[in-house]
């Protein structure tokens, strides 16, 4: 059976949070170790590839002295929490340089109109005024390229990117309307000694599991999120230890004694409950649930601050050890590029053949 390739796309960051690992890393993870199913019971081949998209990140604002840094330590960050190289493929966006270049094919053939449409770029470039760039502009041609190189058929996203996913399926159709017809096509394609069928595989949205949705610490209101510019609303996972207790000691509670949750008047309980049981994979809610009952916060948050040591300590212990082996996670990444390169040179040359190149 062919395998089915899945692609996902990661920001460069070396700081992620809670919020990030519970609500989509250890998903991954987990998707990656759970054998998928078709719709008759067959057990299908998966193929994963992990992006680390630095292309994408410099289309914001970004300092050149921590571009590489936070590629390597978001690479060995997601190797740390259980992304097994051995299984999935991690690469780096800019290693395989076929993703500059088939973007700038399909930016050929893009109507502007297209991209205008974009709700991303109109939120982020209000933010920017003035400076901002063309890259933030073409920033979803380059996702559908990124899709594209791999033919993969199924692309998890959040509600935020399927917008970017439409396009990657307009995108496809179009190519394959203007450059993809008749005998020229094919005559194109014996020529250059590739077969003719169309070079794209027009990708599906794929919803994962959601993890849990991890809320802010200091307002129970908004999202745990990077954008938040107190730190003590979050715990990184790399937070050291004492760091992570503190700011658990210091999160935003209520009065009541006896903890519960799905009480609509304390959403601060539920949510360090939701972190609380996330952190403990094999306990139960109802085992919490007896457990908290009637403890006051006092009580409680050094048992959470401890639990959330206890479960992101060796995932912090394994990361030190694979970003201070700078040769080991080369050799991840060097693995990785060249096994998308493998892929992504094939889809780019069929794309230069089918545009007469
Ligand atoms: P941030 O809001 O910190 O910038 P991103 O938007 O880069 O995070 O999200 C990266 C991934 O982490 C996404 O898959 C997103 O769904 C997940 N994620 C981010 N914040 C949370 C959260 N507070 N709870 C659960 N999942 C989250
Ligand atoms: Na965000």
């Amino acid at each position: 059976m062919k395998p089915r390739r899945v692609l996902s796309g990661v920001q460069p960051t070396g700081n992620l949070h809670l919020g990030n690992y519970l609500g989509a890393i250890r998903q991954w993870v987990e998707f990656q170790n759970t054998d998928q199913v078709d719709d008759e019971g067959n057990v299908v081949p998966t193929e994963n590839f992990f992006c680390v998209v630095d292309l994408h990140a410099i289309t914001m604002p970004q300092d050149p002295k921590d571009l590489k840094e936070s590629t390597l330590a978001s690479a060995a960050l997601y190797v740390a929490a259980g992304i097994d190289p051995k299984i999935s493929n991690i690469f780096v966006q800019s290693h395989v340089s076929e993703h500059a270049e088939l973007t700038w094919l399909l930016n050929c053939m893009t109507p502007m109109n297209w991209l205008e449409r974009m709700i991303q770029f109109k939120e982020k470039a209000r933010k920017q005024g003035e400076s901002v760039g063309v890259g933030l502009f073409d920033y979803p041609v380059l996702m559908a390229a990124d899709i594209l190189l791999y033919q993969a058929q199924k692309i998890p996203v959040g509600e935020d990117q399927r917008q970017h996913l439409e396009l990657a399926r307009d995108i496809v159709r179009r190519f394959h309307d203007l450059y993809c017809k008749g005998n020229q096509y094919k005559k194109r394609c014996k020529a250059a000694g590739i077969p003719s069928r169309q070079p794209f595989v027009e990708p599906e949205a794929m919803i994962v599991k959601e993890g849990a949705r991890i809320m802010s610490l200091t307002d129970g209101a908004s999202k745990m999120s990077k954008s938040d510019a107190n730190d003590g609303s979050r715990i990184n996972v790399l937070d050291p230890p004492k760091v992570i207790r503190d700011k658990i000691k210091r999160c935003k509670t209520d009065d009541i004694r006896g903890l519960e949750w799905d009480n609509p008047e304390r959403p601060e309980a539920t949510n360090l409950l939701n972190i609380y049981l996330a952190v403990q994979p094999d306990r139960t809610k109802e085992d919490i649930v007896e457990e908290v009952k009637d403890m006051n916060w006092g009580e409680f948050k050094p048992l959470l601050g401890d639990a959330i040591v206890a479960h992101l300590e060796p995932i912090q212990t394994r990361y030190h050890e694979i970003r201070a082996d700078e040769e080991y996670l080369n050799s991840v990444l060097n693995d990785g590029a060249a096994a998308a390169r493998g892929i992504a040179a094939q889809t780019l040359k069929a794309a230069q053949v089918a545009m007469g190149f």
